[in-house]
């Protein structure tokens, strides 16, 4: 595992001035920031962020088609798109890691929040800390094999 992509839907370009009570006041650099000091040269943060679902789906394929592990923040794609959700089961189905998260816990927050799409093909489901979820979901894919 030499790589992990870090795959970002609508909105989450936004972080720093979006909702800052909600998603804290930092942007997507200060995260790559983070999960490379985190990483500390053991594996390349590729992270990226799309509003387009059909580009997020795309590169859906290409962590299936370079056995790459997946950090997906669905955002709001989370609670409708089932097209995401056949993308990233084509992930987890060929045996790759792929950690769904977010940096809110949606189960406090408004009822549509509540349903996730993407939960039930995930390897694992990280929620409500912040930039800290994708930190514990890039730990969770460094532990060694049991
Ligand atoms: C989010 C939660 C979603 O409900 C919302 O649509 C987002 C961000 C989160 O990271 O907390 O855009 O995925």
């Amino acid at each position: 595992m030499s790589r992990v992509l870090v795959l970002n839907g609508p909105n989450l370009g936004r972080l720093g001035s979006r909702e800052p009570d909600v998603y804290g006041s930092q942007d997507l650099p200060a995260l790559q920031a983070l999960l490379e000091a985190d990483a500390a040269g053991r594996i390349a943060i590729d992270l990226r962020q799309t509003n387009d679902e059909a580009e997020l789906i795309g590169w859906l394929y290409e962590a299936v088609d370079t056995a790459t592990p997946v950090i997906l923040n669905p955002a709001a794609f989370t609670h409708y798109s089932y097209a995401l959700r056949d993308a990233a089961a084509l992930v987890t189905k060929a045996g790759i890691p792929l950690v769904e998260v977010h940096i809110s816990n949606p189960h406090t927050r408004e009822v549509f929040r509540h349903t996730s799409v993407i939960s039930g093909i995930a390897s694992g489901v990280i929620a409500g800390f912040g930039f800290g979820s994708y930190r514990l979901a890039l730990q969770s894919l460094l532990l060694p094999e049991a």
